[in-house]
């Protein structure tokens, strides 16, 4: 009964306007208006973890707590970007944020926007009456309220809290290493920008690297450190060389793509 009464609750408090409230007892947002989680989810300096759940789904009601557990496992991180947790409740934002889906819970992970977002052309003014209409008739959307699909990971693994853990850190380290070879790319871009010691050493390596590197070598050297990593498992305890044969392979991936598309040419 009490947990019937749950989304009516959040619906009320929706309505009065005490839309930004938030349920900070266990540290999971619960997302009370589409404008905070849009400003959330479309934040460019973290990730969001989401859980979209209903009172009614028994795989929901379990996943709650490993949720909660989950984000207290990142309390104490300091790994840049930092992670967000929300939660939607999709029998009020079913029509909207949770619309077409398949099932629940959900999961989503969000990467941080890069792009800006896409503000609707502001020299055409729209009429009043029409925007009045719009409201009434439920066409008005807001332009914040986007998300752009590309930056959307779906969770499909197992949802305990060392899983999802395990995937969010995977996702993090991936896109930090793609960043980081499209930055030792740019020939604009001087490593001393970086705000980490490390990281700064790394682009160095890495714009290095691509100096001396003879064109036609590319995928030989690509498979030798493919070979490297497969057959050294040790490695991985080195994090500093680990990340260099790493950034090495990525870099060697882009600029095979680079050469596979001039040769089309
Ligand atoms: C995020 O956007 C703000 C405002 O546009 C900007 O000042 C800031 O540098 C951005 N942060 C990142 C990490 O891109």
């Amino acid at each position: 009964m009490i947990a019937r009464l749950v989304p009516l609750l959040q619906l009320i408090s929706i309505l009065l306007g005490l839309g930004h409230a938030k349920q900070a007892s266990n540290g999971v947002d619960l997302v009370m208006s589409l404008d905070q989680y849009y400003d959330t989810v479309n934040s460019n300096e973290s990730y969001t973890m989401v859980e979209y759940t209903t009172s009614w789904c028994h795989h929901c009601k379990k996943l709650a707590p490993n949720f909660v557990q989950l984000k207290r496992l990142f309390d104490d991180d300091s790994t840049r970007p930092p992670v967000r947790f929300l939660e939607v409740n999709c029998e009020i934002f079913g029509s909207t944020i949770c619309s077409g889906f398949p099932g629940f819970p959900m999961i989503h992970l969000i990467q941080p926007r890069t792009r800006p977002l896409e503000m609707p052309d502001q020299s055409q003014p729209v009429a009043l009456w029409r925007r009045v209409f719009n409201y009434l008739t439920s066409k008005y959307t807001d332009p914040r309220w986007q998300l752009d699909p590309s930056r959307v990971i779906e969770y499909k693994g197992s949802r305990d809290p060392k899983s999802m853990k395990s995937f969010i850190e995977a996702v993090r380290k991936k896109d930090k290493l793609l960043k980081m070879a499209e930055k030792v790319l740019d020939e604009s871009y001087g490593c001393k920008s970086e705000s980490y010691e490390q990281d700064q050493q790394l682009c160095e390596y890495g714009k290095r690297f691509i100096q001396d590197i003879d064109s036609q070598d590319l995928a030989k050297e690509r498979l030798k450190l493919e070979n490297i990593l497969q057959h050294n498992d040790e490695l991985k305890d080195n994090l500093q060389v680990y990340n260099e044969i790493k950034l090495k392979l990525q870099l060697l991936n882009q600029l095979l793509v680079k050469s596979s598309t001039h040769d089309e040419l």
